[in-house]
């Protein structure tokens, strides 16, 4: 029979102290998580893409701001297209191609221009959505 020598002892107690050490990281990383959670929840128009019900005003004019209208407004705009009126924009998507231009698509050429950030999935969720409500101004 083999009796447990003071060594033997030893080795089993820093086991146990590893492993407790290990599982309080485990206990510690995963409340670490939930905290995280907690302390910041999805809001809407923040993390997620709000497409209920986008205004040209509340939605469409700044995404045109950020983007378009520093190269698409005032008395000689880019492409001859003005994109700073929700009449211009209506012309833009209906007559200039705008969807597809700012999706780069069927062979038109991309918009912002290449170099510069293209629009976000969720502008263009929002821009979808707001054609599909009938471009509603507010
Ligand atoms: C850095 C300047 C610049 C920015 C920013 C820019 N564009 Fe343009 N855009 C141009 C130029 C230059 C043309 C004309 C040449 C071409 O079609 O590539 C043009 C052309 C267009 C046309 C086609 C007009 C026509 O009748 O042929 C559309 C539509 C358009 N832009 C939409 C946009 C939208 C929407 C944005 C923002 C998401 C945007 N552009 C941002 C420079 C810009």
């Amino acid at each position: 029979m083999v009796s447990p020598t003071t060594d033997n002892l030893r080795k089993i107690v820093s086991r146990l102290f590893l492993f407790s050490a290990v599982a309080m990281l485990l206990a510690l990383t995963s409340c670490y998580y939930d905290n995280e959670e907690a302390l910041y929840p999805v809001r809407p128009g923040t993390n997620s893409c709000d497409t209920t019900s986008p205004t040209y005003a509340l939605t469409i004019l700044p995404i045109m701001q950020s983007n378009c209208v520093s190269c698409h407004s005032g008395s000689s705009p880019q492409g001859n297209l003005d994109l700073s009126t929700i009449d211009n924009v209506k012309i833009g998507i209906n007559g200039h191609h705008l969807m597809d231009h700012v999706r780069g698509a069927n062979g038109y050429s991309p918009m912002p221009p290449q170099g510069l950030p293209s629009l976000t999935t969720c502008d263009l969720h929002q821009l979808y959505a707001w054609i599909i409500k009938q471009m509603p101004a507010k």
